[in-house]
């Protein structure tokens, strides 16, 4: 017997451990719901790769999470989203729920007219980041960021130590330089680096992420599509790597906050 629609799980990717921070939103916004994460570690970062080769990737992600009968996708990548989103949602037919800077809310909370944006090489440079820069670029003056080397500290569950601390005040100190006052974090690692990026660029500058957004969509879509869970249980995860899990399983316990099973993505090249 197939399961009702509404009792599958939502699948989530990222290139690694960053949509965890989606994730996250996820479980606070939607309790309930069953959920299936796959960092693709063992091919992050994704920021420096080619477009062809991140939707190459995403394919095969969404593929697996379809075979474990996902009723709709989150894909919890800005990069990805920049490369891949339009072939995603062309080929597949769940909802697919996806990333934007979120230069919208910087752009409408910013005093100083200026607003940095922190993400890869990859978002900054989609048809997507042109047509957002397009649309309130007239507004408000937008400071863009590559930071490479940021997803890699993550990625090695680094979110504090000294060579975290000395990217950020190297990628910080421009947008500071020009009277930014609000951060965009334009890629899903980043949230995890929060902490230390608001002590570094002060209490006066405002940090926005727009995970709980993402989530809050994802409930919208699911609820239209009547695919929101009617269980009245409490949900649960399950994590699947591209890297080797013996390496990732660490960092997804430190970040998740929970000592959890991560299992390796079959066909993972
Ligand atoms: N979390 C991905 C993003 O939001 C990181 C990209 C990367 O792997 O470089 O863009």
């Amino acid at each position: 017997m197939t399961a009702k629609p509404q009792k599958k799980p939502i699948g989530v990717f990222d290139s690694g451990v960053g949509g965890l921070s989606v994730l996250r939103e996820i479980r606070r916004e939607l309790p309930g719901e069953d959920l299936l994460y796959v960092a693709d570690s063992g091919h992050a970062p994704y920021g420096d790769k080619s477009s062809d080769m991140i939707e190459t990737r995403s394919i095969a992600i969404v593929e697996f999470l379809l075979s474990r009968h996902a009723k709709a996708i989150v894909v919890a990548c800005n990069t990805a989203t920049g490369a891949a989103v339009e072939t995603l949602r062309a080929r597949f037919s769940v909802p697919i729920v996806a990333m934007e800077p979120a230069v919208k809310p910087a752009a409408a909370h910013t005093k100083s007219g200026v607003i940095g944006v922190l993400a890869t090489n990859g978002t900054l440079g989609s048809d997507n980041f042109a047509r957002l820069h397009e649309r309130f670029g007239a507004e408000v003056d937008i400071l863009v960021q590559s930071c490479p080397g940021l997803v890699e500290r993550v990625e090695a569950g680094d979110l504090s130590g000294d060579k975290t601390r000395t990217l950020i005040e190297k990628y910080l100190a421009p947008l500071l330089a020009q009277q930014a006052d609000t951060i965009v974090l334009g890629c899903t690692h980043y949230p995890f680096l929060a902490t230390l990026i608001q002590e570094i660029a002060g209490p006066s500058v405002a940090i926005i992420d727009p995970a709980s957004a993402v989530a809050r969509e994802l409930r919208r879509r699911l609820a239209s599509a009547n695919l929101l869970s009617v269980e009245n249980r409490a949900g649960t995860e399950r994590f699947w790597t591209s890297a080797q899990p013996e390496k990732t399983q660490p960092v997804i316990a430190q970040l998740w906050r929970v000592d959890t099973e991560v299992c390796s993505l079959p066909n993972p090249a």
